[in-house]
Protein backbone atom coordinates (compact mmCIF):
# COMPACT_ATOMS: atom_id res chain seq x y z
CA UNK A 1 0.00 0.00 0.00
CA UNK A 2 1.57 3.56 -0.80
CA UNK A 3 0.09 6.77 -1.02
CA UNK A 4 -0.91 9.40 -4.13
CA UNK A 5 -1.52 13.13 -4.24
CA UNK A 6 -4.90 13.22 -5.33
CA UNK A 7 -6.01 17.40 -4.98
CA UNK A 8 -4.19 20.70 -3.67
CA UNK A 9 -5.24 23.61 -2.44
CA UNK A 10 -3.65 27.33 -1.05
CA UNK A 11 -4.35 30.30 0.58
CA UNK A 12 -1.89 33.09 1.37
CA UNK A 13 -2.37 35.74 3.92
CA UNK A 14 -4.92 38.42 2.57
CA UNK A 15 -2.73 41.54 2.67
CA UNK A 16 0.63 42.15 0.40
CA UNK A 17 3.60 43.49 1.82
CA UNK A 18 6.30 44.66 -0.18
CA UNK A 19 10.08 45.38 -0.01
CA UNK A 20 9.24 49.24 -0.01
CA UNK A 21 6.71 48.95 2.81
CA UNK A 22 9.00 47.42 4.96
CA UNK A 23 11.85 50.16 4.32
CA UNK A 24 9.37 52.65 5.69
CA UNK A 25 9.32 50.29 9.11
CA UNK A 26 12.79 49.51 9.15
CA UNK A 27 16.39 50.47 8.02
CA UNK A 28 16.13 48.20 4.72
CA UNK A 29 15.79 48.59 1.37
CA UNK A 30 13.99 46.17 -1.44
CA UNK A 31 17.88 46.17 -3.33
CA UNK A 32 19.08 44.76 -0.10
CA UNK A 33 16.37 42.18 0.84
CA UNK A 34 16.10 41.20 -3.42
CA UNK A 35 19.37 40.66 -3.67
CA UNK A 36 19.72 38.25 -0.47
CA UNK A 37 17.06 36.39 -0.61
CA UNK A 38 15.02 36.59 -3.47
CA UNK A 39 11.95 37.98 -1.83
CA UNK A 40 10.31 40.78 -3.42
CA UNK A 41 6.44 40.73 -1.32
CA UNK A 42 4.68 38.96 1.44
CA UNK A 43 1.43 38.17 1.74
CA UNK A 44 0.43 38.73 5.97
CA UNK A 45 -2.97 37.60 7.29
CA UNK A 46 -5.41 40.06 9.17
CA UNK A 47 -7.64 38.30 10.23
CA UNK A 48 -8.03 34.65 8.88
CA UNK A 49 -5.19 33.63 11.10
CA UNK A 50 -3.50 29.78 11.05
CA UNK A 51 -6.61 28.11 11.33
CA UNK A 52 -8.64 30.32 8.85
CA UNK A 53 -5.91 30.00 5.85
CA UNK A 54 -5.61 26.24 6.50
CA UNK A 55 -9.18 25.94 6.43
CA UNK A 56 -9.20 28.20 3.09
CA UNK A 57 -6.58 25.74 1.57
CA UNK A 58 -7.79 22.33 2.86
CA UNK A 59 -11.73 23.08 1.04
CA UNK A 60 -9.82 24.31 -2.26
CA UNK A 61 -7.76 20.92 -1.72
CA UNK A 62 -11.22 18.83 -1.01
CA UNK A 63 -12.50 20.57 -4.64
CA UNK A 64 -9.26 19.61 -6.42
CA UNK A 65 -9.54 15.86 -5.27
CA UNK A 66 -13.48 15.89 -6.00
CA UNK A 67 -13.24 14.25 -2.06
CA UNK A 68 -16.11 15.43 0.25
CA UNK A 69 -14.85 16.76 3.41
CA UNK A 70 -16.89 13.72 5.10
CA UNK A 71 -14.76 10.84 3.40
CA UNK A 72 -11.20 12.74 5.49
CA UNK A 73 -10.18 9.95 7.65
CA UNK A 74 -7.58 11.65 9.38
CA UNK A 75 -6.58 15.54 9.42
CA UNK A 76 -3.05 15.84 9.74
CA UNK A 77 -1.30 19.64 9.97
CA UNK A 78 1.91 21.16 10.29
CA UNK A 79 1.90 24.57 11.81
CA UNK A 80 4.19 26.41 14.49
CA UNK A 81 1.86 28.85 14.59
CA UNK A 82 -1.46 27.35 16.06
CA UNK A 83 -4.20 30.16 17.44
CA UNK A 84 -4.02 27.22 20.67
CA UNK A 85 -1.89 25.11 22.67
CA UNK A 86 -5.47 23.51 22.86
CA UNK A 87 -7.46 22.65 20.57
CA UNK A 88 -5.10 21.73 17.85
CA UNK A 89 -5.60 24.03 14.49
CA UNK A 90 -6.53 20.74 13.08
CA UNK A 91 -9.83 19.97 15.31
CA UNK A 92 -10.31 23.87 13.87
CA UNK A 93 -9.72 22.81 10.66
CA UNK A 94 -11.56 19.68 11.07
CA UNK A 95 -14.89 21.91 12.24
CA UNK A 96 -14.87 24.53 9.70
CA UNK A 97 -14.77 22.31 6.57
CA UNK A 98 -16.91 19.55 8.04
CA UNK A 99 -14.45 16.53 8.05
CA UNK A 100 -16.79 15.09 10.31
CA UNK A 101 -15.25 11.59 10.40
CA UNK A 102 -11.79 12.61 10.49
CA UNK A 103 -9.39 12.56 13.13
CA UNK A 104 -6.44 15.68 13.61
CA UNK A 105 -3.31 16.92 15.28
CA UNK A 106 -0.98 19.12 14.48
CA UNK A 107 2.92 18.45 13.96
CA UNK A 108 5.65 20.66 15.18
CA UNK A 109 8.60 21.07 12.76
CA UNK A 110 8.64 24.61 12.00
CA UNK A 111 9.72 24.58 8.24
CA UNK A 112 9.74 21.00 7.77
CA UNK A 113 6.21 20.90 9.10
CA UNK A 114 4.80 19.94 5.90
CA UNK A 115 7.22 17.50 5.22
CA UNK A 116 7.04 15.74 8.51
CA UNK A 117 3.35 15.84 8.41
CA UNK A 118 3.00 14.29 5.05
CA UNK A 119 5.04 11.54 6.25
CA UNK A 120 3.16 10.97 9.12
CA UNK A 121 -0.12 10.46 7.60
CA UNK A 122 1.31 8.64 4.65
CA UNK A 123 2.33 6.17 7.31
CA UNK A 124 -1.12 5.69 8.31
CA UNK A 125 -2.17 5.18 5.18
CA UNK A 126 0.45 2.73 4.68
CA UNK A 127 -0.37 1.04 7.29
CA UNK A 128 -3.94 -0.11 5.80
CA UNK A 129 -5.43 2.04 9.20
CA UNK A 130 -6.74 5.00 6.71
CA UNK A 131 -7.70 5.74 3.43
CA UNK A 132 -7.96 9.70 2.74
CA UNK A 133 -6.04 11.93 4.56
CA UNK A 134 -5.65 15.90 4.32
CA UNK A 135 -2.72 17.14 5.01
CA UNK A 136 -2.08 20.91 5.71
CA UNK A 137 1.18 23.03 6.32
CA UNK A 138 -0.30 26.35 7.59
CA UNK A 139 1.47 29.38 8.94
CA UNK A 140 0.99 32.79 10.67
CA UNK A 141 4.53 33.12 10.97
CA UNK A 142 4.13 37.30 11.10
CA UNK A 143 2.81 36.88 14.90
CA UNK A 144 6.50 35.67 16.08
CA UNK A 145 8.17 38.29 13.82
CA UNK A 146 9.83 41.05 16.28
CA UNK A 147 9.32 44.32 13.39
CA UNK A 148 11.85 46.59 14.61
CA UNK A 149 14.16 43.53 13.87
CA UNK A 150 15.20 44.20 10.29
CA UNK A 151 17.75 40.75 10.11
CA UNK A 152 14.55 38.36 10.58
CA UNK A 153 11.37 40.89 9.91
CA UNK A 154 11.68 41.06 5.78
CA UNK A 155 12.27 37.27 5.36
CA UNK A 156 8.52 35.60 6.35
CA UNK A 157 5.49 35.90 5.28
CA UNK A 158 1.95 33.83 6.22
CA UNK A 159 -0.27 31.55 4.50
CA UNK A 160 -1.41 27.77 4.79
CA UNK A 161 -1.39 24.84 2.01
CA UNK A 162 -2.81 21.77 1.55
CA UNK A 163 -2.97 18.75 -0.04
CA UNK A 164 -5.40 15.34 -0.02
CA UNK A 165 -3.57 11.74 0.46
CA UNK A 166 -5.37 8.91 -0.88
CA UNK A 167 -4.12 5.30 -0.30
CA UNK A 168 -3.35 3.13 -3.16
CA UNK A 169 -1.76 -0.21 -4.07
CA UNK A 170 0.81 1.29 -6.84
CA UNK A 171 3.05 3.81 -7.14
CA UNK A 172 6.04 5.64 -5.60
CA UNK A 173 6.13 7.27 -2.10
CA UNK A 174 9.22 7.42 -0.05
CA UNK A 175 10.74 9.71 2.30
CA UNK A 176 12.97 10.39 5.64
CA UNK A 177 13.03 13.20 8.05
CA UNK A 178 15.90 13.79 10.44
CA UNK A 179 17.03 16.36 12.98
CA UNK A 180 19.41 17.60 15.23
CA UNK A 181 18.45 18.79 18.63
CA UNK A 182 22.03 19.99 19.61
CA UNK A 183 21.40 22.86 16.95
CA UNK A 184 18.04 23.92 18.74
CA UNK A 185 19.56 27.72 20.08
CA UNK A 186 20.16 28.31 15.96
CA UNK A 187 16.76 28.77 15.08
CA UNK A 188 14.07 29.67 18.08
CA UNK A 189 11.06 30.69 18.80
CA UNK A 190 9.59 31.16 22.64
CA UNK A 191 6.75 29.84 23.45
CA UNK A 192 4.85 31.07 26.59
CA UNK A 193 6.67 29.89 29.61
CA UNK A 194 8.52 30.06 32.51
CA UNK A 195 5.73 31.26 34.94
CA UNK A 196 3.58 30.59 37.37
CA UNK A 197 1.91 31.02 41.03
CA UNK A 198 5.50 29.81 43.01
CA UNK A 199 7.85 31.52 40.46
CA UNK A 200 5.63 34.78 40.76
CA UNK A 201 6.40 35.63 37.11
CA UNK A 202 4.02 36.28 34.42
CA UNK A 203 5.19 33.41 31.29
CA UNK A 204 7.74 34.71 28.93
CA UNK A 205 6.78 35.32 24.99
CA UNK A 206 9.54 35.17 22.41
CA UNK A 207 9.77 36.56 19.22
CA UNK A 208 11.43 34.79 16.67
CA UNK A 209 15.53 34.49 17.04
CA UNK A 210 17.82 33.11 14.06
CA UNK A 211 21.50 32.89 13.50
CA UNK A 212 20.70 33.80 9.73
CA UNK A 213 24.74 32.37 8.28
CA UNK A 214 24.02 28.99 10.95
CA UNK A 215 20.97 28.37 9.14
CA UNK A 216 22.27 29.19 5.59
CA UNK A 217 25.34 26.86 6.17
CA UNK A 218 22.99 23.91 7.37
CA UNK A 219 20.63 24.30 4.74
CA UNK A 220 23.21 24.16 2.14
CA UNK A 221 24.41 20.86 3.43
CA UNK A 222 21.81 19.05 4.66
CA UNK A 223 19.35 19.63 1.66
CA UNK A 224 21.28 17.83 -0.92
CA UNK A 225 22.58 15.22 1.68
CA UNK A 226 18.88 14.03 2.50
CA UNK A 227 17.66 14.28 -1.59
CA UNK A 228 20.64 12.24 -1.91
CA UNK A 229 20.00 9.84 0.57
CA UNK A 230 16.25 9.14 -0.71
CA UNK A 231 16.60 8.82 -4.36
CA UNK A 232 19.86 6.09 -3.49
CA UNK A 233 18.06 4.24 -1.00
CA UNK A 234 15.09 3.77 -4.01
CA UNK A 235 17.59 3.81 -6.26
CA UNK A 236 16.36 6.29 -8.45
CA UNK A 237 18.34 8.80 -10.37
CA UNK A 238 18.28 12.57 -10.85
CA UNK A 239 17.98 12.16 -14.19
CA UNK A 240 14.08 10.80 -13.09
CA UNK A 241 13.30 13.65 -11.14
CA UNK A 242 11.18 16.25 -12.70
CA UNK A 243 11.00 18.80 -9.95
CA UNK A 244 13.01 19.44 -6.73
CA UNK A 245 10.20 21.39 -4.96
CA UNK A 246 12.09 22.97 -1.44
CA UNK A 247 10.84 25.00 1.39
CA UNK A 248 11.02 28.39 0.31
CA UNK A 249 13.56 30.32 2.49
CA UNK A 250 16.08 31.82 0.24
CA UNK A 251 16.76 31.78 -3.93
CA UNK A 252 20.35 31.77 -2.86
CA UNK A 253 19.79 28.30 -0.77
CA UNK A 254 17.99 27.06 -3.48
CA UNK A 255 20.36 27.92 -6.33
CA UNK A 256 23.11 26.69 -3.95
CA UNK A 257 21.32 23.29 -3.57
CA UNK A 258 20.62 22.66 -7.18
CA UNK A 259 24.91 23.56 -7.78
CA UNK A 260 25.70 20.59 -5.20
CA UNK A 261 23.36 18.50 -6.78
CA UNK A 262 24.47 19.64 -10.28
CA UNK A 263 20.87 19.52 -11.75
CA UNK A 264 20.31 22.87 -13.51
CA UNK A 265 18.13 25.17 -12.15
CA UNK A 266 14.40 24.95 -13.95
CA UNK A 267 14.44 21.83 -11.70
CA UNK A 268 13.77 23.93 -8.69
CA UNK A 269 10.42 26.16 -9.61
CA UNK A 270 10.21 28.76 -7.01
CA UNK A 271 7.66 31.68 -5.72
CA UNK A 272 9.55 33.10 -3.24
CA UNK A 273 9.28 36.14 -4.47
CA UNK A 274 5.76 36.67 -4.03
CA UNK A 275 5.41 35.10 -0.96
CA UNK A 276 9.06 34.90 1.09
CA UNK A 277 9.11 32.33 3.45
CA UNK A 278 6.09 30.96 4.96
CA UNK A 279 7.50 28.36 7.22
CA UNK A 280 5.09 25.11 7.10
CA UNK A 281 2.93 26.65 4.08
CA UNK A 282 5.39 27.33 1.37
CA UNK A 283 5.94 23.96 0.06
CA UNK A 284 1.96 22.60 -0.49
CA UNK A 285 1.78 26.60 -1.37
CA UNK A 286 4.31 25.98 -4.24
CA UNK A 287 2.72 22.51 -5.18
CA UNK A 288 -0.91 24.18 -5.96
CA UNK A 289 0.41 26.76 -7.80
CA UNK A 290 1.90 24.30 -10.33
CA UNK A 291 -0.83 22.07 -9.84
CA UNK A 292 -3.08 24.07 -11.02
CA UNK A 293 -0.94 25.85 -13.58
CA UNK A 294 -0.75 22.59 -15.40
CA UNK A 295 2.72 22.03 -14.71
CA UNK A 296 2.45 18.33 -12.85
CA UNK A 297 1.61 15.12 -15.30
CA UNK A 298 0.89 11.74 -13.92
CA UNK A 299 3.36 9.69 -13.49
CA UNK A 300 6.05 12.73 -12.71
CA UNK A 301 8.26 11.86 -10.21
CA UNK A 302 9.19 14.47 -8.14
CA UNK A 303 11.38 15.34 -4.91
CA UNK A 304 9.67 17.38 -1.73
CA UNK A 305 12.23 18.65 0.62
CA UNK A 306 11.84 20.53 3.79
CA UNK A 307 14.32 22.03 6.82
CA UNK A 308 14.18 24.69 9.38
CA UNK A 309 14.08 25.09 13.24
CA UNK A 310 14.88 22.20 15.32
CA UNK A 311 17.07 21.73 13.60
CA UNK A 312 14.92 19.60 11.00
CA UNK A 313 14.68 18.55 7.74
CA UNK A 314 12.82 15.50 5.59
CA UNK A 315 13.07 14.71 2.25
CA UNK A 316 9.86 12.73 -0.02
CA UNK A 317 10.33 11.02 -3.35
CA UNK A 318 6.96 10.80 -5.06
CA UNK A 319 5.18 9.87 -7.96
CA UNK A 320 2.37 12.87 -9.32
N1 LIG B 1 18.39 45.25 5.35
C1 LIG B 1 19.59 45.85 5.29
N2 LIG B 1 20.67 45.38 5.92
C2 LIG B 1 20.53 44.27 6.64
C3 LIG B 1 19.31 43.60 6.75
C4 LIG B 1 18.21 44.15 6.08
N3 LIG B 1 16.99 43.58 6.12
N4 LIG B 1 19.46 42.53 7.55
C5 LIG B 1 20.75 42.49 7.90
N5 LIG B 1 21.40 43.56 7.37
C6 LIG B 1 22.79 43.92 7.51
C7 LIG B 1 23.40 43.38 8.78
O1 LIG B 1 23.15 44.24 9.86
C8 LIG B 1 24.86 43.34 8.41
O2 LIG B 1 25.38 44.63 8.54
P1 LIG B 1 26.83 44.86 9.21
O3 LIG B 1 27.77 44.12 8.32
O4 LIG B 1 26.95 46.33 9.19
O5 LIG B 1 26.70 44.25 10.57
C9 LIG B 1 24.84 42.99 6.93
O6 LIG B 1 23.53 43.32 6.46
C10 LIG B 1 25.12 41.54 6.64
O7 LIG B 1 24.34 40.76 7.53
P2 LIG B 1 24.40 39.20 7.50
O8 LIG B 1 23.50 38.66 8.54
O9 LIG B 1 25.85 38.77 7.48
O10 LIG B 1 23.79 38.93 6.04
P3 LIG B 1 23.75 37.59 5.22
O11 LIG B 1 24.45 37.76 3.93
O12 LIG B 1 24.09 36.39 6.05
O13 LIG B 1 22.19 37.50 4.87
C11 LIG B 1 20.25 36.31 5.57
C12 LIG B 1 21.27 37.39 5.92
C13 LIG B 1 19.29 36.18 6.73
C14 LIG B 1 19.52 36.74 4.31
C15 LIG B 1 20.99 34.96 5.32
O14 LIG B 1 21.88 34.69 6.38
C16 LIG B 1 20.04 33.82 5.18
O15 LIG B 1 19.25 33.77 4.27
N6 LIG B 1 20.11 32.81 6.07
C17 LIG B 1 19.20 31.70 6.05
C18 LIG B 1 17.93 32.14 6.72
C19 LIG B 1 16.80 31.19 6.51
O16 LIG B 1 16.61 30.71 5.44
N7 LIG B 1 16.03 30.97 7.57
C20 LIG B 1 14.87 30.18 7.55
C21 LIG B 1 15.20 28.76 7.46
S1 LIG B 1 13.77 27.82 7.59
Amino acid sequence: MTTKIIGTGSCPGERVVTNDDLAKIVETSDEWISSRTGIKERHLTTGLGTSGMAARAAMLACENAGIRPEELDLIVMGTSTPEYCFPSGACQVQAAIGAVNAAGFDISAACSGFVFALMTAHSFLKSGMYRNALVIGADDISKLVDWSDRKTCVLFGDGAGAAVIKAQEDGCFEGMMGCDGKKWEVLTCQARSGGNFITEKKPDLGYIYMDGQEVFKFAVKKVPECIRQVLDANGVGMEAVRYYILHQANERIIDSVAKRLKEPLEKFPMNIQKYGNTSGASIPILLDEMNREGMLNRGDKIVLAGFGGGLTWGAILLEW
